[in-house]
């Protein structure tokens, strides 16, 4: 076992955001809110899990180039500030009249820079974060820790 099978909830999570642009494609700006806000839910759980339960164990493995705890929180957080500017974006687009085809491509242009720093953040964690990770745990642990990793997300459901 290995923590790569945490790829899952990214991937998880990639489709979801991705139904919320398809709801905007379509103007369903109710759909594409709801989307996000179940986006949101599930990126937090998997966040705090990361940072509460695997960050500390992390750390075991000493000083990593390219690697320490401090990237993964920052982009976090920026992840985070991402998805708040989008919600405010999707509350004025549903008030407003008139066609929101420009304001949806301005949306849909700020989204596509936070889909490059989640690629980047999912790229930092496949090949630095889990990998330290398996080295820094024995199999036993590492089932009991990626167990708890994915109920965090199905409690949700
Ligand atoms: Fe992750
Ligand atoms: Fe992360």
């Amino acid at each position: 076992m290995s923590f790569a099978e945490l790829l899952n909830v990214h991937e998880r999570l990639n489709e979801l955001f991705l139904l919320h642009q398809e709801s905007l494609l379509r103007f369903d700006f109710e759909l594409a809110a709801g989307l996000l806000r179940i986006y949101d839910r599930e990126l937090r759980a998997h966040m705090r899990v990361e940072e509460d339960l695997l960050m500390p164990v992390y750390e075991r493995a000493g000083k990593i180039a390219g690697g320490p705890p401090e990237f993964f929180i920052g982009e976090h957080r920026r992840m985070l500030e991402f998805l708040e500017r989008f919600a405010v974006t999707l509350g004025a687009l549903k008030g407003k009249g008139g066609d929101p085809a420009r304001r949806v491509i301005r949306l849909l242009d700020e989204e596509a820079k936070f889909k490059s720093l989640c690629e980047h953040h999912d790229m930092r964690e496949r090949n630095i974060f889990f990998p330290a990770l398996d080295r820094v745990t024995n199999e036993d642990e590492r089932r009991e820790l990626i167990g708890r990793c994915f109920a965090a997300n199905s409690q949700l459901e």
